[in-house]
């Protein structure tokens, strides 16, 4: 079994729905406290041992190539103004040098096709692949939790979180079919993406994180359209399901969907909350703001 070194980030999409927040600024800087939404993702995916940061981007989204670079005056008058605590914030955060990759999807085809535009960078490797609007809030991060499991399948599996969602929200979503269970893993049976209403195969919906193997860039290769005219991933790993086994994984912690206004607004509450610096002050302005004592 092949080690998951390298993870993949799609962060060309618009962001349509946060504007006029993002008309000049990508919607992955928008913050949750005081990160941006990227850099919970990427902090995920190190804790989970990956190595190297692809990210697909588009026009308008060079400020995360600098968000990830040093920012060489800010640093010198941190140091000069001796705020050890910022620097070594900002130094925590850095990347290794190399360890980061980022390529234009130069025309909006859809996820399958921002996956494919990575292929040369990935090689011929199983990588990982996380999608930056969804932050899942965990002990132990979900990616990790997903990679111990991995290591544990046959060889040239292929795994994908997925959760529980009432059944009316299922049409959002790409949608897997539930077969035989294994602990926090099953063996998926069959996917569509955005099935009409009534017609999902189960209400465990595909989250935004996934392993997978490199056939899926053979697949991905063929350019089919598929939902909304677009390149999906889902039925890039349908045709690849032929020929490699695909688990789902039920994994421990709470996701929050920051491509919607609800979820972004609840994900700044949760992780406040959870910070040590912050909770106790923030829960007494929360429940003035509720009329509660
Ligand atoms: C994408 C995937 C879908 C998945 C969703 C998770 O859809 O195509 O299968 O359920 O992410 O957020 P999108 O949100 O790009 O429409």
């Amino acid at each position: 079994m092949s080690r998951i070194r390298k993870a993949i980030f799609p962060v060309a999409g618009l962001g349509t729905r946060f504007l006029p927040a993002t008309k000049a600024m990508p919607k992955e800087m928008l913050t949750v406290v005081d990160r941006p939404l990227i850099q919970y993702v990427v902090d995920e995916a190190r804790e989970a041992g990956i190595e190297h940061f692809i990210f697909v981007t588009g026009r308008n989204k060079e400020v995360i190539e600098d968000h990830f670079d040093r920012q060489f005056e800010l640093e010198m008058t941190l140091r000069e103004r001796n705020k050890k605590a910022e620097l070594a914030l900002l130094e925590e955060d850095l990347p290794q040098p190399g360890a980061t990759s980022f390529i234009r999807q130069q025309l909006p085809l859809g996820l399958g096709h921002a996956v494919w535009c990575a292929r040369e960078i990935v090689g011929r490797e199983p990588f990982a692949l996380l999608l930056p609007d969804v932050l899942v809030q965990a002990k132990k991060s979900c990616l990790a939790q997903m990679i111990a499991t991995y290591d544990k399948l046959d060889a040239k599996a292929n795994l994908i979180a997925v959760e529980e969602v009432p059944e009316d929200r299922t049409h959002m979503y790409g949608v897997v079919g539930m077969g035989e269970r294994n602990g926090n893993a099953f063996k998926i049976t069959g996917m569509v993406e955005k099935p009409a209403k009534g017609t999902a195969p189960s209400n465990r919906i595909i989250t935004g994180r996934y392993v997978l193997q490199p056939e899926i860039f053979d697949f991905l290769a063929k350019q089919g359209r598929g939902a909304g005219g677009e390149i999906q991933l889902t039925d890039a790993m349908i045709a690849l399901s032929k020929s490699q086994p695909f688990y789902g994984y039920d994994f421990e912690g709470r996701t929050f969907d920051c491509g919607s206004k609800i979820g972004f607004l609840s994900a700044n509450v949760s992780y406040a909350l959870a910070r040590e610096d912050l909770a106790d002050e923030f829960r007494g302005e929360l429940n003035a703001l509720l009329g509660k004592k």
